[in-house]
């Protein structure tokens, strides 16, 4: 069986095409980011505007990549939600017209959801209960997911999502869009313990967590330096700040694996694919003999690949939708696998 998934909720028009729930046949993404760059930040209306200019050929590359005709596609899954609206609806409509033109079934995915799911690519089938940790540009989550599948949140930011302080810091710091690999990067030739940036609502036992004071504290910390007359090592700010910001999500997330009593922890989004956060999980899982699953970087950021996937999931369980499946630009995580068909 062969999904075709469409992802268009963001600043990347993607699709993947998946082969029994668990085999990657295609992953092809048209990126936006030179569009957007120039205004820091994603501008919704260009990026539903070069979705509806991409995505038709990047589903023909996509076919080509796992060399299939549109006829051999099975069922077509696109992303509902969260997202921006006008992104999703290019995609949305692309799907159902490919799904009533091909007469296939119409799978609607959640995004985050499918972030979880595309570790089914590389590590097979995810064996629930597990905790996972979802961190993209919009979202910062610690959910379980549960023996039936579905997802729980336990806690997550009250502010900031973790992508989008690290966009926000690298934007202030003069790097480019989006902030996140440029921190990554930046910050191997720092010193993570030269500043020491607030890790905010580490105490106590719940998951919910605060990543805009970290973000006030880099920026008062450059402006005072400035104002003495100082050149700040970048590198070291850069640094300092992500390992802040991996240290709230290690502690947490553990914290949330001892306290569910559950040993297998799942990275998801684009934030897992930063270098020092990956580092540290791998670290530390180690040593409490607990299994960390994390996708290689292509499947951590926004990919078609995962809503395939994702979409497979649904298929597999006869959860289609009809041609009325509308958008939901705040979808939430939890109970997803319930929340469409
Ligand atoms: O999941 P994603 O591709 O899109 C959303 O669903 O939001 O996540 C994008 C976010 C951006 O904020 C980007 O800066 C961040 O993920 N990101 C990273 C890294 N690569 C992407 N953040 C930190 N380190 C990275 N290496
Ligand atoms: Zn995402």
């Amino acid at each position: 069986m062969l999904v075709l998934g469409i992802e268009t909720s963001c600043d990347e028009t993607a699709v993947g095409i998946v082969e029994d729930q668990f085999t990657l046949r295609a992953n092809v993404i048209a990126s936006q980011v030179e569009l957007h760059a120039p205004y820091g930040g994603v501008v919704p209306e260009v990026a539903a505007r070069a979705h509806l200019e991409l995505l038709l050929p990047t589903i023909d590359h996509a076919l080509v990549q796992a060399g299939a005709g549109l006829s051999d596609i099975d069922a077509i899954a696109v992303t509902a939600g969260p997202g921006l609206v006008g992104a999703l609806l290019v995609g949305v409509s692309g799907a159902k017209g490919l799904a009533l033109a091909q007469d296939v079934p119409l799978l609607g995915v959640n995004h985050l959801r499918a972030h979880i799911e595309a570790a089914q690519l590389e590590y097979g089938e995810l064996t629930p209960p597990l905790i996972a940790l979802v961190v993209s540009g919009g979202h910062t989550s610690i959910v379980v997911m549960d023996e039936d599948g579905l997802c729980r949140q336990l806690g997550g930011t009250i502010d900031d999502a973790a992508g989008e302080a690290f966009d926000k810091i690298a934007r202030f710091i003069g790097l480019g869009y989006p902030g996140g690999p440029e921190i990554d990067k930046l910050a191997r030739q720092g010193d993570p313990t030269a500043f020491a940036f607030p890790r905010a609502m580490m105490q106590g036992d719940g998951y919910d967590m605060s990543l805009s004071g970290l973000k006030t504290a880099v920026i008062r910390q450059l402006r005072k330096m400035e104002a003495a007359g100082e050149e700040p090592n970048l590198a070291d700010i850069a640094a300092s700040f992500q390992d802040a910001i991996v240290d709230v999500q290690l502690d947490k997330t553990l914290r949330a694996c001892a306290a569910e009593g559950l040993d297998q922890v799942v990275l998801a989004g684009g934030v897992a694919a930063n270098s020092r956060l990956r580092e540290r999980f791998a670290e530390q899982t180690e040593i409490n003999g607990q299994r960390l699953i994390v996708p290689s970087i292509p499947l951590c950021t926004d990919n078609g690949a995962m809503v395939a996937a994702s979409g497979a999931n649904l298929l597999a369980a006869g959860s289609f939708v009809g041609l009325d499946l509308a958008v939901d630009p705040n979808l939430p995580l939890a109970g997803a696998a319930a929340s469409f068909g």
